[in-house]
């Protein structure tokens, strides 16, 4: 913290009447409740059937449901907190904090996103080698290499902005600590540190979109012959992956990638992708997918039949 005197940034919240303000607060409540729940539901799930969990696309969708879950995490607890008291401070430990794990788990999403969009390609395309190809063994180096690519950015992308020099502005005008405004905070070195987060972004996010549009992009072409029992399974699942790949990407690129900004639609946008994508995706994949429900449908008889037994045993003992 060289040169630092701010030791807490002011969090402008939503400007907006309190009726507003508390109707947001049901939402973002809403959604974090599920968010925990329902990722939750999809790792206990896919981990209970041996079946699932033998599958790569399952134990991809696991792996996203978690980092779905620490995506959520990031703002959504203190946006609560701080729409229910009415204004909010963060030190400056817990923005720096902020900013690694939303870095970390949101471009580990983007890498996962990409990963499962390669997975669903090869399955469609070339079924016969897809065993070879997606073995145990790749599945894992692909997955860690998700893990580790979003560790190595959300340590970059902090590491940049902890060594800016931060001496006096301490207003940002959103929810959490979002690179963009909070380098527009700092005395000195903006212009380097901006060149550097473009860099760094460009030479993340663009490859990593480029492969998951090019697989999707083959699969419809694939897929638009044949519209049998088969290619129509293939399509339902490529279309929830679809629906998640807009819902994550589409209000990211909103905010990050239009020139000019209103920052009261861009907060709207921002809990879009910090709150509630991370809550749809467990509904889209669960409630989509004949696998899931049979599995989800299994758990429930388990459940119940092991309450009935220790019911039993209560009645007896
Ligand atoms: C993520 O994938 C790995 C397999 O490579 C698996 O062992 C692990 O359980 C998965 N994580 C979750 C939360 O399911």
């Amino acid at each position: 913290m060289n040169g630092s005197t701010v030791t807490e940034f002011v969090f402008l919240d939503f400007s907006c009447t309190r009726p507003a303000q508390l109707f947001l607060l049901t939402v973002v409540l809403t959604c974090y409740i599920t968010i925990l729940l329902g990722n939750t539901l999809i790792m206990v799930i896919v981990s209970s059937e041996p079946r699932l969990f033998q599958c790569p696309m399952y134990l991809f969708l696991a792996n996203l449901s978690l980092l779905d879950m620490t995506l959520g995490s990031v703002a959504a607890p203190k946006l609560v907190t701080d729409l229910l008291n009415g204004g909010s401070t963060i030190s400056y430990g817990g923005c720096m904090a902020q900013i690694v794990v939303f870095h970390f788990s949101g471009t580990a999403e983007m890498f996962l996103l990409s990963v499962m969009a390669y997975d669903r390609y090869v399955a469609i395309c070339h079924p016969l080698r897809y065993t070879t190809i997606i073995n145990q063994q790749r599945c894992f180096s692909l997955l860690v290499l998700c893990w580790t690519g979003g560790l190595i950015h959300g340590v970059f992308q902090m590491v940049i902005m902890a060594q800016l020099p931060y001496c006096g502005a301490n207003v940002l005008d959103n929810f959490f600590c979002d690179v963009p405004q909070l380098i527009k905070l700092a005395c000195s070195g903006i212009y380097v540190a901006e060149i550097l987060i473009v860099v760094n972004d460009a030479v993340i996010a663009l490859p990593s979109f480029l492969m998951l549009l090019l697989s999707y992009a083959i699969i419809l072409a694939m897929l638009c012959g044949r519209f049998g029992k088969g290619g129509r399974k293939a399509l339902s699942t490529c279309s929830s992956h679809l629906m998640v790949v807009v819902l994550y990407y589409g209000p990211m690129f909103f905010v990050y990638l239009k020139p000019s900004s209103n920052t009261q639609v861009d907060k709207m946008a921002s809990v879009m992708y910090m709150v509630v994508t991370p809550a749809l995706n467990p509904l889209i994949y669960t409630l989509r997918n004949q696998d899931m429900k049979g599995a989800m449908r299994k758990l429930r008889q388990k459940f119940l039949a092991s309450c009935l037994i220790r019911g039993n045993e209560i009645s007896f003992s």
